[in-house]
């Protein structure tokens, strides 16, 4: 007789991807240049699909547009199929365990994609579940998006990565504050992070940056100024000034604070340089046509919020390129992790 027993502990699959610093500089850019590579071929029509017959657990706590979107358009572009559980979708976490739901999704897919709240839960799966797992978004990480952040910005710019420069306004504890500022540490690049202070990214982030930057040459600031933070910048990025999950009621002391870092076209002139372009994750607040956008200017007499809606709109304004980016680049992981 065969016994069999559960283990507690599985081994943390090398395809998993939950937060930037998994990554050394080799390994992002190798999945920048496949991101690429896949672009390319989906837009010749000579995609090759390398993913048939896997099968996918999407698991968000959270919603999302682009993050699903670009999971579940990429794993059907490469053949793979995808299983949706929305936050009220499964027991995750309430009726049943992360670590046993871990190792039940673990024997059913060949890859996870988690999106939620605690960093840990993210974590907890990809010891347990013994296939890559994927942070579509935590509190603390945006991995996903920073690898189709750093796609657009080389698309944008015509130098070489070390030569880019860009700057995050806004609210610097953020996640994807927090992930741009170790990416950019990560390859070298010159990143700047301008925040009033009690949203600065918390000190271990700021020590873990300033670590990657003494072995690749990378510029690391975090300020208060903005004149500074924006000084030859070829991109600035912000985000939204409260983010899921945290309480409605933030709003009230978040706008007085990052007024003054909200992107303006004179921001953007700030930076010195005639082709500076405007990057944001998405979704933003940059007008009123949105209920929240309604509310913030019924309340509090603001028409959009992070960014105006002149800065959106206008030429400068790259969020679409980088939103399409999610595609390319998630693909990139799949195919990284699981592809032929
Ligand atoms: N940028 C981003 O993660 O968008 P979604 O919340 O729509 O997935
Ligand atoms: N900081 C935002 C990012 C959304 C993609 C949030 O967590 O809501």
């Amino acid at each position: 007789m065969t016994t069999t027993t559960a283990p507690t502990t599985a081994f943390r699959h090398p395809g998993s991807l939950l937060k930037e610093t998994d990554l050394d500089k080799q390994q992002f850019l190798a999945l920048i240049t496949r991101a690429a590579q896949l672009k390319r071929d989906r837009a010749g029509g000579t995609e090759r699909p390398a993913l048939t017959g896997r099968n996918i657990a999407l698991v968000f706590e959270k919603t999302s547009t682009r993050t699903r979107c670009a999971f579940e358009v990429a794993a059907h572009q490469q053949g793979a199929h995808v299983t949706y559980l929305g936050p009220e979708g499964s027991h995750i976490g309430r009726e049943e365990s992360v670590r046993d739901t871990a190792r039940v999704l673990g024997r059913m897919f060949d890859g996870i994609e988690f999106r939620g709240f605690a960093q840990d839960t993210v974590e907890q799966l990809a010891d347990h579940a013994g296939v890559p797992v994927w942070n579509g978004l935590t509190d603390s990480w945006h991995p996903t998006q920073t690898l189709a952040d750093v796609l657009t910005m080389t698309e944008h710019h015509p130098g070489p990565m070390w030569q880019i420069a860009y700057c995050f306004l806004g609210d610097g504890r953020n996640n994807v504050a927090r992930s741009l500022l170790v990416t950019g540490a990560l390859l070298g690049m010159d990143v700047r992070i301008a925040a009033p202070r009690e949203l600065w990214p918390p000190d271990d982030v700021i020590a873990t940056a300033r670590n990657l930057a003494t072995n690749s040459g990378a510029r690391v600031l975090v300020t208060e100024d903005v004149e500074q933070a924006t000084a030859g910048a070829d991109f600035v990025y912000t985000d939204v000034w409260v983010s899921m999950g945290e309480s409605d009621e933030q709003w009230k002391t978040r706008i007085p604070l990052l007024l003054p870092y909200r992107v303006t076209e004179k921001v953007l002139l700030g930076s010195g340089k005639p082709d500076t372009k405007f990057l944001h994750c998405l979704p933003s607040v940059h007008d009123s046509s949105t209920p929240l956008g309604q509310r913030l200017n019924d309340q509090y007499g603001l028409t959009g919020a992070e960014v105006t809606d002149e800065v959106f709109e206008s030429a400068r304004s790259i969020v679409f390129d980088q939103a399409e980016n999610r595609l390319h680049t998630i693909k990139a992981v799949l195919v990284a992790a699981l592809g032929d």
